[in-house]
């Protein structure tokens, strides 16, 4: 049967590398750590916004990068100018896809599946980002959270994207991402789903719910959907 892909944005279509390397003309050494730092604090500020319950404690994405962003920089002395960060900002809307995306959402339309970028980011964040990676021709559509004003892991943003683009048929959606929590989100919902692991620093949680398959590019993703 058909399947409707969803495809986990930052580090899963899109390369987030760029930023350390930013990081690294402006702070050296410190570069990777502070990354790592700030793509963390990030995510947990999306998960308290959710676990407050959004709504009036929703902010969107682009405001959980920025706080966290702060966070980091005050976390590890770094004393970025408010140039430096509004630099930092600005290259989340400006980065690659990784270099295999293109042919690997080709091969999957070829199979009849429909492919969706599904993100905590914002619409308008996504839509700009797909169009300066190239990605957002090969793509059926784009979903952001940000309507339902909550983040991932919440039920509701697969329950909503399944009723929406997958006549609620949860077992036809499928999850392809690079974020273990995105992974075990999607199947506490009845979606199948792939984990892309692309470096061994990508540690898999020692959860009960687990991916049906594991990746380590998008080149392998048609087979390992064939096989679901
Ligand atoms: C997303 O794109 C945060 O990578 C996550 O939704």
């Amino acid at each position: 049967m058909n399947k409707v892909l969803a495809f986990d944005v930052y580090g899963t279509l899109i390369d987030v590398h760029g930023v350390t390397t930013l990081l690294t003309e402006m702070i050296g050494e410190q570069a990777m750590a502070f990354s790592n730092q700030w793509r963390a604090k990030q995510l947990e500020y999306t998960f308290r916004r959710a676990a407050m319950g959004g709504g009036e404690q929703y902010r969107n994405f682009a405001e959980c990068t920025r706080a966290a962003l702060v966070f980091a920089d005050t976390l590890m002395g770094t004393a970025l100018t408010q140039e430096q960060q509004a630099q930092l900002l600005a290259i989340y809307a400006s980065l690659p896809a990784f270099p295999e995306v293109a042919d690997a959402l080709g091969a999957l339309h070829t199979e009849g599946h429909a492919c969706w970028a599904f993100s905590n980011g914002t619409l308008q964040g996504v839509t700009g980002l797909m169009e300066y990676a190239g990605v957002k021709d090969h793509l059926d559509g784009l979903f952001s959270v940000d309507s339902l004003q909550t983040f991932k892991p919440d039920p509701l943003v697969y329950n909503t994207f399944a009723e929406q683009n997958a006549n609620g048929e949860a077992s036809r959606c499928v999850l392809v991402s690079s974020n273990p929590f995105d992974v075990i989100g999607a199947k506490a919902c009845g979606w199948r789903a792939v984990w892309v692991q692309r470096n061994e620093q990508n540690v898999p949680d020692d959860w009960e719910l687990k991916p049906d398959q594991t990746i380590t590019s998008l080149n392998e993703l048609a087979a390992a959907v064939a096989s679901l």
